[in-house]
C-alpha cells in the first residue's frame, strides 16, 4: 500500500510536470524556443521576511511545485496549471519561509477553484484560488498581501519571488529569488509577441533587461507593486533573452477572486 501510495505521489509528480511543461513548450516551439531554464535569472536570494505572502505549493511535503500568495487566513492564489490536475490531497501549502523544505507552517488543501474559463482561450485566465482547511497563523514572517485597487500604470515597477528551478527536471533553487521588473503596457507586449493570441486584458507583462529579471520566476508566484499583489506568473519565453514576462493580471481578476472567497463562485471575467 506504501509503494503503491509513492508510485502514485511519482506519477502524479511526472505527469503534472510534463502537462505543465507541455503547455509552456508548446508556447516556447510556437514562437521558436528552444531553451527550458525556469527561474528567476540575475535575481538575488530574498531577506528572511522580504516576502511574507509567499507560499510554496508541494504535490507532497518538501518537493516544491509552484508558488502562491497568502490573501487571508483561508485563502491562497496561484496560477490555474498549478493546481488543476492535482487532487486537493496533493496541494500542500507552506508558508512563513524563504527555504520551501523548511517549512514556517503547512496546511492542506479543502478547495480548489481554478478560474471556470481557465485555458479558454488557450493560456488565458491562468488563475485559481486554493482554499486551506485551517486558519493559518500570521506571524512575522507569515502575512497576507492585499489585492490592488488599481490597474499597473507605465514605469510601476514590480517586484517578482519565487523558488523556480534552472532546468526542467532540477531541483528548485532552496532560497527564494527576489528580482525587480518594469510593467509594460499590453500594446507594447503584444506587439512584442507578434500579436500571440495567448495574451489579452487577462495578463500583464513585466520586463527587467536582457541577462536579467524575470524568468517564468515560478509558476504561479506573486508579482507585486507597492505592496499590492498585481500578478501571478503564467507563462514567458525563454529567460533572460529579452522577452518580456507574462502573468495573470490580478487586478482584472478582482471580481472573480472576491466572488469566490464570499462563496459566491460564479463566472465573471
Ligand atoms: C479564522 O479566522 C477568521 C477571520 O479572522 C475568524 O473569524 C475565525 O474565528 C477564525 N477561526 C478559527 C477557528 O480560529
Ligand atoms: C516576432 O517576430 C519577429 C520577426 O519574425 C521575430 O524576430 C521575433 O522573435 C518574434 N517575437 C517573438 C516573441 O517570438
Amino acid at each position: 500500500m506504501k509503494i503503491l501510495h509513492i508510485c502514485l505521489i511519482v506519477l502524479l509528480l511526472q505527469q503534472h510536470q510534463q502537462l505543465s511543461r507541455a503547455k509552456r513548450l508548446m508556447d516556447m516551439d510556437a514562437t521558436g524556443g528552444a531553451s527550458m531554464e525556469e527561474r528567476i535569472v540575475g535575481g538575488q536570494t530574498a531577506e528572511v521576511g522580504y516576502a511574507k505572502y509567499q507560499v510554496s505549493l508541494q504535490p507532497v511535503l518538501g518537493f516544491h511545485n509552484c508558488g502562491g500568495a497568502i490573501l487571508n487566513e483561508r485563502w491562497i492564489i496561484t496560477a490555474g496549471h498549478c493546481v488543476v490536475n492535482f487532487p486537493p490531497e496533493f496541494i500542500v501549502v507552506v508558508t512563513g519561509t524563504n527555504r520551501y523544505a523548511e517549512p514556517g507552517g503547512v496546511y492542506y488543501t479543502e478547495e480548489v477553484h481554478v478560474h471556470c474559463m481557465y485555458d479558454k482561450p488557450y493560456m488565458h485566465n491562468d488563475i485559481a484560488l486554493v482554499k486551506v482547511s485551517e486558519n493559518i497563523t500570521f506571524n512575522e514572517l507569515t502575512q497576507p498581501i492585499p489585492l490592488p485597487v488599481g490597474p499597473l500604470r507605465e514605469g510601476d515597477e514590480v517586484v517578482l519571488t519565487g523558488w523556480g528551478s534552472k532546468v526542467p527536471n532540477g531541483e528548485a533553487n532552496p532560497n527564494l529569488q527576489k528580482v525587480s521588473m518594469n510593467f509594460v503596457k499590453l500594446e507594447e507586449c503584444l506587439e512584442i509577441f507578434n500579436q500571440t493570441d495567448n495574451m489579452g486584458v487577462g495578463h500583464i507583462c513585466t520586463f527587467s533587461k536582457e541577462g536579467e529579471g524575470g524568468c517564468h520566476g515560478d509558476s504561479g508566484g506573486p508579482l507585486v507593486c507597492n505592496g499590492y499583489l498585481v500578478g501571478v506568473v503564467n507563462w514567458g519565453r525563454p529567460c533572460a533573452k529579452g522577452f518580456p514576462d507574462v502573468q495573470a493580471n490580478v487586478y482584472y481578476y478582482f471580481d472573480w477572486i472576491r466572488n469566490v472567497i464570499s462563496g459566491n463562485a460564479r463566472c465573471t471575467t
